[in-house]
């Protein structure tokens, strides 16, 4: 990324980023020792990537906030599983939760939504992302999943 391209890319993510209910996700973990805070920042990054490299002219805001905010579910899903059916069920609920998190928080409009609630799809079989925005974060999310995961 080079300074123009970070420059506009911190243009869409600031006014979000310092906010407290975002900086929450540094606390809990993603995948491996990576923060779900930090994970988000490596899907947004890679999804401005693969959006400019391509040349795909996504919409930047749904795109970069719908990145930043598609883990903004706030709870330990680690935690949960010993001692509820959150950790069976995290993969399919947590979109949903963070969805209703960015609305509350942040009023996100409806294409940004999409982003979120449709980023673990094929799980999610019935969210299926249908905007470039929502397919540029889904895959994007399953790329730093896999390197956060697997290389450390
Ligand atoms: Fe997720
Ligand atoms: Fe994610």
């Amino acid at each position: 990324m080079n300074r123009e391209e970070l420059q506009e890319f911190n243009s869409y993510l600031k006014g979000y980023i310092d906010n407290p209910e975002v900086r929450k996700m540094a606390d809990f973990v993603a995948h491996g020792k990576v923060s779900v805070l930090h994970h988000s920042l490596n899907v947004a990054m890679l999804a401005y990537l693969l959006n400019s490299r391509l040349k795909l002219k996504a919409d930047l805001e749904p795109l970069l906030i719908g990145a930043l905010l598609h883990d903004f579910y706030l709870y330990d899903w680690h935690e949960a599983r010993l001692n509820s059916n959150i950790f069976k069920m995290h993969g399919f609920t947590h979109p949903k939760v963070a969805c209703d998190n960015a609305i509350r928080h942040f009023a996100v409009d409806k294409k940004t939504q999409e982003v979120i609630s449709c980023h673990m799809w094929p799980l999610t079989l019935r969210s299926l992302p249908r905007h470039k925005e929502a397919i540029l974060v889904c895959i994007a999310d399953k790329l730093c999943a896999i390197k956060e995961t697997f290389v450390r």
